[in-house]
């Protein structure tokens, strides 16, 4: 048994925890939260705990040992994404994600696919491309990369984001090459080809925006369940639903109507990963132990009441660190209109812990078993 479940763990207890206020994270950690190691508190509650991962856990050893310590699964954050594995029709770009892959298996972490079909994204070579050239693609895509990592992946993203009701297309779903080619069948077709590759990797629905109780979010959770329903009776071979879970504080949430949700995809027996979570501090105040401190109640909040379902079996943040959040996007901070260094994760730019850290661990030790 690896010594990091005997690592001295200090951290508050129910009491503690329940006596965490933003007063209390204001004073930052109440502990040395250098200590706490959330992927071993995740798998004491049965739940499986990461990060998404790109290469700079592999150019940078500090950060790389940080994964390793804390995560006991990765999802690929660009290496598994058709865009950089197709750069044209001739190329296969497998390395990043090998790589990727090796790094995993060396430090013995669970390893998770991301993704197989997007309709964001795609390189223009896909976009010029005939709709029946671009169903051979779409087949010959999946069936190559999920048969190359055949039992290696603990779990594939096989459609993500799906709807986009802003794009007038019917049911609400996401236009792009592939809905264009193939419309709404798309997503039967990708999980059959996986599934007739992968026979043990996890097939996921990932969606977006799912948590928030605006008309986007509202919308989006009635369109996920309409499509797992025509999925579940087609005989699909779907066993999750991916919530991405960025959580915008300056949007509206409805605990209640989100965990019903949570529930009603739990009563058709899925599991439910929380796969990209991380917080938009771009409504907090400056001050940054402050934004720290509103940012660890974000996560505590969400976790609170999310965890009280049991068919939540998996966390995932996206990134570890602020240094490589995708919020530190140029294009993203120019489209958020913002100037300052985002602050969005557990781990500050120098790989520090903050106090979403301890909020984490207490937040994660709670989940019922
Ligand atoms: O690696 C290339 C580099 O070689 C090149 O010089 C540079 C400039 O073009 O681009 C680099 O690739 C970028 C890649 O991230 C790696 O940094 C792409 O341009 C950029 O578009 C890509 O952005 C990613 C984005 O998805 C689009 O794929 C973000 O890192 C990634 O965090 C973000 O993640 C998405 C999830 O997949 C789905 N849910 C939302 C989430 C956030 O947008």
């Amino acid at each position: 048994m690896s010594d990091r479940l005997h690592a001295p763990l200090r951290h508050p207890n129910r009491r503690g925890f329940l006596a965490l206020g933003a007063g209390a994270l204001l004073n930052g950690p109440l502990f040395a939260s250098d200590e706490i190691v959330l992927g071993d508190i995740a798998a004491r509650r049965r739940l499986l705990f990461g990060a998404s991962i790109a290469e700079e856990a592999l150019t940078n050893p500090a950060y790389g040992a940080l994964y390793a310590r804390q995560a006991r699964i990765v999802t690929t954050d660009w290496a598994l994404k058709f865009p950089i594995l197709r750069p044209s029709a001739e190329i296969w770009n497998f390395g990043p994600a090998d790589r990727l892959l090796a790094f995993a298996r060396q430090n013995r972490l669970l390893f998770r696919g991301h993704t197989l079909i997007w309709n964001e994204g795609s390189p223009d070579w896909l976009k010029a491309l005939s709709a029946r050239e671009t169903a051979r693609v779409f087949d010959e895509h999946i069936e190559r990369v999920a048969a190359r990592y055949a039992g290696r992946v603990h779990s594939w993203d096989v459609v993500n984001e799906p709807f986009w009701h802003d794009h007038g297309a019917p049911g609400g779903f996401r236009r792009g090459p592939w809905f264009d080619a193939l419309g709404p069948a798309y997503v039967e077709r990708a999980f059959r080809r996986a599934a007739a590759v992968d026979r043990s990797a996890t097939l996921v629905l990932n969606e977006a925006h799912a948590e928030h109780d605006d008309p986007v979010g509202r919308a989006i959770r009635k369109s996920l369940l309409r499509l797992v329903d025509t999925l579940l009776d087609a005989g699909v071979s779907l066993q999750a639903v991916g919530l991405q879970s960025h959580l915008r504080p300056g949007l509206p949430r409805n605990g209640a109507a989100f965990v019903d949700f949570l529930h009603r995809l739990a009563a058709r027996k899925l599991d439910i990963y929380l796969t990209e979570l991380d917080v938009d501090d771009g409504p907090f105040p400056d001050p940054i132990a402050e934004r720290d401190a509103k940012v660890a109640q974000t996560y505590v909040d969400y976790l609170r009441e999310v965890l009280a379902v049991p068919a939540i079996r998996m966390i995932v943040l996206w990134q570890l660190s602020d240094r490589y959040s995708w919020y530190r996007d140029p294009a993203i901070m120019r489209a958020m209109g913002r100037t300052r260094p985002p602050r969005p994760l557990p781990f500050d730019a120098d790989l520090r812990p903050k106090a979403a850290v301890a909020a984490l661990a207490a937040a994660l030790e709670h989940h019922p078993i």
